[in-house]
């Protein structure tokens, strides 16, 4: 019997998986590696389900979902909070948690569905902050031999929407623990977009962590849909990087285009503005779309299947092409 993985993807997609496990510990391994059917099969982990995409009705394999739980204060010398927290855990919860305690650090990632375990796979980000700004180690076990292993942060070769875990080579890693470094003072990041306009509009002139996690919460929930009410996976692309000089030519024929400068030369173009430029921004094909609030995000307004929402993926990837010149690129995992 197929095991419907409907109330597994954010996206809501009736897709199927022949296995489903779920993984209470680690330790499971030390047992599974020995079984031939396990063996044998193809695998493939997920978190929450908020970033996936299955295309096709059918995974011919076992799904592994981790849904290892506690959290752990290791340390809290100095200015210095240093918690563990088991991949299975709400990303939600442990960021409030963290906000109500007054550590500094992940206010500004406040709500990003999901779970903890898949945090530093896609290195989460939104507002100013990526989670490997707080990320000190990753703890992972090789599903295929059962090994363990500790990356430290350098070793996790973190990046925008990416990381180590990222890499095909490293689809057979789990991770089951994260451990974060949060700080009892600091500084909040509120240079994003409008987060001090929202704060201002609401007479708050020296903010708190709350103020700012609250701020990231409001303005998610007046462009993000509703995770539960429409399905999505969030962003659907990446921000497109283009060379410095392309941003130029493209500058002087939309010089309303908006563009942030980052290292080797580089210039981050919002995508989101490239596809509502492109005219597509709130259209929609049966009951798959685009977002009409934010033109990132991909939508499943009931009943689309994976096959409709790819239909709409390769529309805004080709037009966006023809238009500016520049091949997006998918920001979810594509299964
Ligand atoms: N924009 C438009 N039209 C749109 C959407 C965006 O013109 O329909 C332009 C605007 O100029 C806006 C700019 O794009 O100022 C940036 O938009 P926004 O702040 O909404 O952020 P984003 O770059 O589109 C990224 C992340 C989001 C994260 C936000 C906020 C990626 C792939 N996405 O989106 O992350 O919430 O920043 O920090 O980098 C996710 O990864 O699932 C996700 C939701």
């Amino acid at each position: 019997m197929a095991f419907s993985l409907k109330k597994y993807n954010t996206f809501g997609l009736d897709a199927f998986a022949r296995q489903f496990m779920e993984i209470e510990s680690e330790d499971i391994f030390s047992e599974l590696i020995g079984n031939e059917g396990y063996k044998q099969s193809r695998k493939f982990i997920i978190g929450g389900g908020s970033n996936v995409f299955f295309e096709n009705g059918h995974f011919d394999g076992i799904i592994l979902h981790p849904v290892m739980k506690g959290i752990e204060i290791i340390d809290t010398e100095d200015n210095d909070v240093i918690i563990r927290c088991a991949a299975g855990e709400n990303w939600k919860d442990f960021v409030d948690m963290t906000v109500a305690r007054g550590w500094y650090g992940l206010e500004n990632l406040s709500d990003i569905p999901g779970n903890v375990g898949a945090a530093p796979v896609q290195n989460v980000g939104a507002y100013g902050i990526e989670a490997k700004d707080c990320i000190s180690k990753v703890y992972a076990i090789n599903i295929e031999n059962g090994e363990k292993k500790c990356f430290k942060k350098p070793e996790c070769e973190f990046g925008y929407r990416t990381s180590i875990f990222k890499n095909a080579a490293m689809q057979n890693l789990l991770i089951y623990s994260v451990e974060f470094i949060l700080k009892k003072n600091s500084t909040l990041h509120l240079d994003y977009g409008n987060i001090r306009s929202y704060l201002s509009e609401k007479n708050i002139l020296n903010p708190t962590i709350s103020d700012v996690a609250q701020a990231v919460k409001d303005i998610r929930a007046s462009k993000l849909p509703q995770v539960g009410i429409v399905g999505s996976a969030g962003s659907f692309f990446k921000n497109a990087v283009v060379p410095k000089a392309k941003y130029g030519q493209l500058k002087d024929e939309y010089p309303e285009m908006p563009g942030f400068e980052g290292e080797n030369g580089y210039v981050k173009i919002p995508t989101g503005w490239l596809i509502e430029k492109a005219g597509l921004k709130g259209y929609r094909d049966g009951d798959a779309g685009v977002w009409s609030k934010q033109a990132l995000i991909l939508v499943n307004h009931g009943t689309a299947t994976g096959t409709d929402i790819k239909r709409v993926m390769q529309k805004v990837i080709s037009e966006v092409e023809d238009k500016f010149g520049i091949k997006i690129e998918p920001e979810v995992v594509i299964v």
